[in-house]
């Protein structure tokens, strides 16, 4: 799905993740079935759309649970599994985990293979967080933690940043389009459009959306086709590089904690 950002892409697929994975209708009872309550996981260093899509979707930001990172600031994957288990103890309902392809403070990448293996273990969605650096993964230089983002139910890539698409132009990409389909399908008889059809307006949370292609097809259009791959390959580079030496060094990382706020002292 073609959407207008980063926060809505990801509010796509929280649902589509909530509508797959909920044993009771999420439509009438939205964050307990039974007693059971949803949760969601991610790491410390998400960004802050977890919090709009489990404050919008009506679960509540207790529902998130947030994992601790390790020193090279990536989840650490033993605690996520940890968490799970003692939550499903607890008599809750996981149903959703949330890699990072690229953090919004230091660029690290999550351990999206290991993270993909526990949520398989477990029977938990998984969705990557790629609007910073999700097409990275197409390049032949990408990490194999980044290209494990493959592995993932759903992933949202942000075009408006890499891609230097004109706002607002990002997209969702869920593996499962019938979780789309029992998120955002109704039919109503002004509505009643084919079902062998593709109705976008059955699989996302807009009717009228704008036509974000057309922004898509024109930055693709004014980069030159000899330049662009040389120049994200070097782009590509220089961000691993960085995001490797983030994980390396105390001091990269102390000064973007600092700078983000986020532990300042
Ligand atoms: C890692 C990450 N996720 C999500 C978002 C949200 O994207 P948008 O600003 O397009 O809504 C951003 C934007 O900065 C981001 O860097």
């Amino acid at each position: 799905m073609l959407v207008s950002g980063g926060n809505v892409a990801h509010f796509v697929c929280f649902l589509a993740a909530r509508a797959a994975k909920a044993d009771w209708d999420v439509r009438t009872c939205v964050g307990r079935g039974a007693g059971r309550r949803l949760c969601v996981y991610g790491s410390a260093e998400m960004h802050t759309w977890i919090q709009k899509a489990a404050d919008m979707s009506g679960l509540g930001i207790d529902a998130i649970r947030w994992i601790p990172i390790g020193a090279d600031l990536r989840m650490d994957v033993d605690a996520l599994r940890q968490q799970i288990v003692s939550d499903t103890a607890a008599g809750d309902l996981p149903f959703l985990v949330v890699g990072t392809a690229g953090s919004v403070s230091t660029g690290v990448v999550d351990q999206l293979r290991d993270i993909s293996a526990v949520c398989k273990e477990h029977g938990v969605w998984f969705h990557v967080d790629g609007a910073y650096g999700g097409f990275a993964a197409t390049l032949p230089q990408a990490p194999d933690d980044l290209r494990a983002l493959s592995l993932a139910d759903s992933v949202a890539v942000d075009p408006h940043k890499w891609l230097y698409a004109p706002l607002e132009a990002c997209c969702a990409l869920v593996r499962d389009v019938e979780a789309l389909r029992a998120t955002c399908g109704y039919h109503s008889p002004y509505y009643h459009f084919s079902q062998h059809a593709l109705n976008y307006v059955d699989l996302g949370p807009e009717a009228s959306p704008r036509f974000v292609m057309c922004l898509l097809t024109c930055a693709r259009q004014s980069a030159s086709p000899p330049r662009k791959p040389t120049w994200m390959r070097s782009i590509a580079r220089w961000w691993i590089d960085c995001s490797a030496e983030a994980r390396r060094s105390s001091r990269i990382c102390y000064s973007t904690v600092v700078m983000s706020g986020a532990r300042a002292s």
